[in-house]
């Protein structure tokens, strides 16, 4: 009972500060330049365009921030990989973000880089502050690291004593002086801050998830670095050079210096945040360091922090290896943008994983748009054209059709909280009831019949209801679908705006007389997927680490970087024997070999080589081995070195000795 209330009244004083707070600032993360944008970043990044669409259009005074997060080690080896500078690296796939987003018409406010000279003063000024209150001190960090992740890890957590729990990849053993963070000292202070706003974490079972890694005890976070260069330097006053800020605290302060903190501050007023968007993988960074970061800035935290899930394709987790990335740019242009755009977000209930097929894609464009919206506006076309040369005048709907009416601004009244609690499938899945009651009233009234009959005013507000409801629909759907909600509003002679949003949604107006045109169908019909497969995108450095070869071709088109005979014999390659082979369960690609290099044991290699070879044909053959890179796991099994390969256009085939050589022969 006291739990209810507490909820009830937080919700209250939410919506309280909501109705004050006219300002709605959206985020999406900032995406590390070490990759480009796949399907995951685009659902992100739409998502919160479309909060943002629809705060503007509600009337509120909006900020919309998105950008990329350019310092750390990996970007700093991803660079060296490309044999580039690091700024001239993170400038190149910055800037590949951002040409999508602006190719996508995302309705960003500022494209923030961690590269920028006022995001680093702003994050030394955040340092400075919460060193002054106390919350940093200096002392030496021993564990483990996991460059991928860009996140330390306690050995408790590890897999194998070695590798990531997260990623599976192999850790570094980091020992260095750092500066910490004093985290413990905020874990009461975060579970009270989650119990009393039951709505800071969406969706919920994410926040229990938070609630209790943080119950487990937290420990104080190293927030500085020695062993490399590519960050933000500690503030001048701290006077300790060989430090560079860990990334994550120098990406999460974006949120708040992409507003001007720590520089010109004019902007801040928009902080704090409305919705901050993330994927479920980032939840622990912006769940916990975030908000105890901001209250030992003293600032306010979000309103909500919103984690979705994870994309996999075809019921398969998309990765480079197994070239089944999905590309956004590929699948707007095959498919149009807008419907992408709706796919994503109708597919899948927030929070939940999604999977991307072509086949569910075509379905709701066939069904949804195709049939139910787009079919709903030929039909008004069909009306208005035969019995009425076009004109559509709203005078006597109310006369005829309240009922319908009512039945439309009931539904249109629940919509805008589905969007902000983050519930945005069911928003849109709500949005489509006022198109059966179009549809239906089309069935029940028959216009040809009330023609007929002479009933000709009838069948003029049937013509004026549809259209109704097809704008009042158009508005609602603009922020997910702009282009087409700004197609049907001009083929309806209205602009969509905070003006028609507040007569057509907030009130219950209905459109002027105006003359309907014949427009092109909004949604051809599509029999056949639209792309062969998706091409796979760049490589990207977080995969290279386990598949070399590739990288190697990656580098090449891009030159690589000349290298020393001493850089070059820092590779151990040696002749081995395949002493054993067999195939990978579930997967199309992989073998698993043991290969004998003249150890005690030998190797277990898992290697990407089934299209061209069977287990058959590798047992007992000779094989050149890279012998001292770092294991790996490929499906969940440790893979202990690579086979030299090459591959074209043609495929692939294995480099062997030309004549048999025993096996741990180095070669050089
Ligand atoms: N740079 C950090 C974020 C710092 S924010 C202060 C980062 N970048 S990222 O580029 O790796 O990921 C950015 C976002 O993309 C994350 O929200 C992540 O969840 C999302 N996705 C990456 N792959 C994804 C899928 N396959 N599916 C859905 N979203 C995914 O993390």
């Amino acid at each position: 009972m006291s739990a209810k209330i507490t909820l009830q009244t937080h919700l209250f004083k939410e919506l309280r500060t909501m109705s004050c707070h006219k300002k709605s600032y959206i985020t999406t993360p900032i995406y590390y330049v070490n990759d480009i944008a796949h399907i995951g970043h685009a659902y992100t990044t739409i998502i919160a365009d479309t909060l943002a669409r629809y705060s503007r259009m509600s009337g509120l005074d909006t900020f919309f921030l998105t950008g990329t997060d350019e310092h750390g080690q990996k970007i700093e080896e991803a660079a060296k990989t490309r044999g580039k500078t690091t700024q001239d690296y993170a400038d190149e796939i910055s800037a590949t973000f951002k040409d999508l987003w602006d190719d996508f018409d995302i309705s960003y406010d500022k494209f923030i880089r961690t590269t920028d000279a006022d995001h680093m003063k702003g994050v030394q000024k955040a340092f400075s502050v919460m060193y002054e209150n106390g919350d940093i001190y200096k002392d030496t960090y021993k564990g483990h690291y996991c460059i991928s992740c860009e996140t330390f890890f306690p050995s408790i957590q590890l897999v194998d004593d070695e590798f990531c729990p997260e990623c599976g990849k192999s850790t570094t053993i980091v020992e260095e002086e750092s500066y910490f963070f004093r985290l413990s000292n905020y874990q009461d202070k975060l579970l009270q801050y989650y119990e009393d706003h039951p709505n800071f974490i969406l969706p919920k079972s994410k926040r229990n998830e938070v609630i209790r890694f943080v119950e487990g005890g937290l420990q104080d976070l190293s927030i500085t670095r020695t062993s490399f260069d590519w960050g933000v330097k500690l503030p001048a006053e701290i006077d300790d050079p060989k430090h560079v800020m860990y990334v994550w605290l120098d990406a999460l302060m974006n949120y708040v210096t992409g507003l001007g903190y720590g520089t010109d501050e004019a902007k801040m007023d928009y902080w704090p945040a409305r919705v901050q968007l993330i994927g479920k993988d980032i939840l622990r960074f912006h769940a916990i360091y975030w908000p105890a970061f901001l209250m030992s800035l003293d600032l306010p935290l979000p309103t909500h922090i919103a984690a979705h899930g994870w994309w996999t394709r075809d019921g398969e987790k998309m990765s480079k290896s197994k070239g089944n990335v999905v590309n956004p740019r590929e699948v707007a242009d095959a498919y149009g943008l807008d419907n992408f755009r709706y796919f994503m977000l109708r597919e899948v209930p927030f929070g939940g994983d999604g999977d991307f097929s072509q086949k569910a894609l075509i379905d709701r464009i066939n069904s949804d748009l195709g049939n139910d919206l787009g079919n709903l506006l030929n039909r008004l076309i069909g009306m208005s054209g035969k019995y009425f040369e076009g004109n559509v005048d709203s005078s006597h709907v109310a006369k005829y059709y309240q009922a319908e009416l009512d039945e439309v601004h009931a539904v249109l009244n629940t919509l805008e909280p589905l969007l902000f609690d983050m519930q945005i499938h069911r928003y849109l899945e709500e949005l489509w009831k006022p198109l059966t009651v179009a549809n239906k009233a089309i069935d029940k009234y028959q216009p040809w019949t009330l023609m007929k009959e002479g009933k000709e005013e009838e069948a003029m507000a049937l013509n004026g209801l549809i259209a109704a409801i097809l704008a009042k629909v158009s508005i609602m759907l603009s922020p997910v679908m702009p282009a087409v909600g700004k197609k049907i509003s001009e083929a309806l002679h209205f602009t969509i705006d905070n003006d028609s949003w507040n007569r057509m949604i907030k009130s219950s107006e209905l459109l002027a007389p105006f003359v309907l045109e014949k427009i092109d169908p909004l949604f051809p019909r599509i029999e056949a997927p639209l792309l062969e497969q998706a091409e796979p995108i760049d490589e990207t450095p977080k995969e290279k680490q386990e598949k070399k070869p590739e990288a190697k071709e990656a580098a090449k088109e891009e030159g690589v970087a000349l290298i020393g005979i001493d850089q070059f014999f820092q590779t151990s390659l040696k002749v081995g024997t395949v002493v054993k082979a067999e195939e990978v369960p579930k997967s199309k690609k992989l073998l698993l070999l043991q290969v004998d290099i003249g150890e005690e044991q030998p190797r277990q290699i898992v290697a990407g080589i089934k299209e061209w070879y069977s287990a058959e044909a590798m047992l007992n053959t000779q094989v050149c081995v890279v012998a001292n890179l770092k294991p790996a796991k490929l499906m969940g099994l440790k893979s202990e070195g690579m086979l030299l390969a090459a591959k074209d256009e043609n495929g692939l085939c294995m480099i062997r000795p030309e004549k048999p050589k025993t096996a741990g022969t180095p070669i050089g």
